[in-house]
């Protein structure tokens, strides 16, 4: 099932998502995220952009497999994650989001991250991942503490992309996906 995704705007992306009880079969829920972000062309999805406010996001990076090697095989479910630690000296990349259609700036993040998760079959793990794996996984995991790359970008683009985003919040926006907009 192919949910609508959440627009900018709509409070449940600013909120701190709730974690998952332990054992909760996430079958269902899991294929239709992946369902989802396949739709939207996305490389990464985490629960609130559907509407539930719950720690989980599902990411694929083998779309970016060109930028980077490693992310031919980085397809995977975060339940529960906590990030532990985020080392090196923070880069730029150029960011996206789904519930943001049509802007897209650069953002600072520290290389390296290392995070604990549960899989959908409640294994837990902790790992390190860097590059664009580590890029992705910040920004979903910013999604279940309600915060957004916007948020993260300076202060004079910022000013550039604020109508922008004003737009997007009263529904003035388009994606090749079916968005939800804030009530
Ligand atoms: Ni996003």
């Amino acid at each position: 099932m192919i949910y609508p995704i959440v627009a900018y705007g709509d409070p449940v992306l600013k909120k701190t998502a709730q974690p998952i009880e332990k054992g909760t079969d996430l079958k269902k829920l899991v294929a239709d995220m992946y369902e989802t972000m396949y739709n939207a062309n996305g490389v990464g999805l985490a629960a609130p952009q559907i509407g539930m406010s719950i720690r989980l996001f599902v990411v694929d990076g083998s779309p970016m497999d060109e930028d980077d090697e490693t992310l031919k095989t980085f397809k995977k479910v975060f339940v529960n994650p906590t990030v532990m630690e985020e080392t090196g000296d923070a880069w730029a990349f150029e960011e996206g989001c789904l519930s943001i259609p049509g802007i897209r700036a650069d953002v600072n993040r520290p290389p390296k991250v290392t995070v604990r998760y549960f899989d959908e079959d409640w294994n837990e793990h902790t790992d390190t991942y860097d590059g664009l794996a580590a890029r992705i996984i910040q920004h979903e995991y910013d999604h279940l503490e309600g915060v957004l790359f916007v948020d993260k970008i300076s202060a004079m683009k910022k000013r550039l992309i604020q109508s922008k985003l004003t737009d997007i919040s009263r529904g003035k926006a388009r994606a090749d996906y079916r968005l939800r907009f804030a009530k």
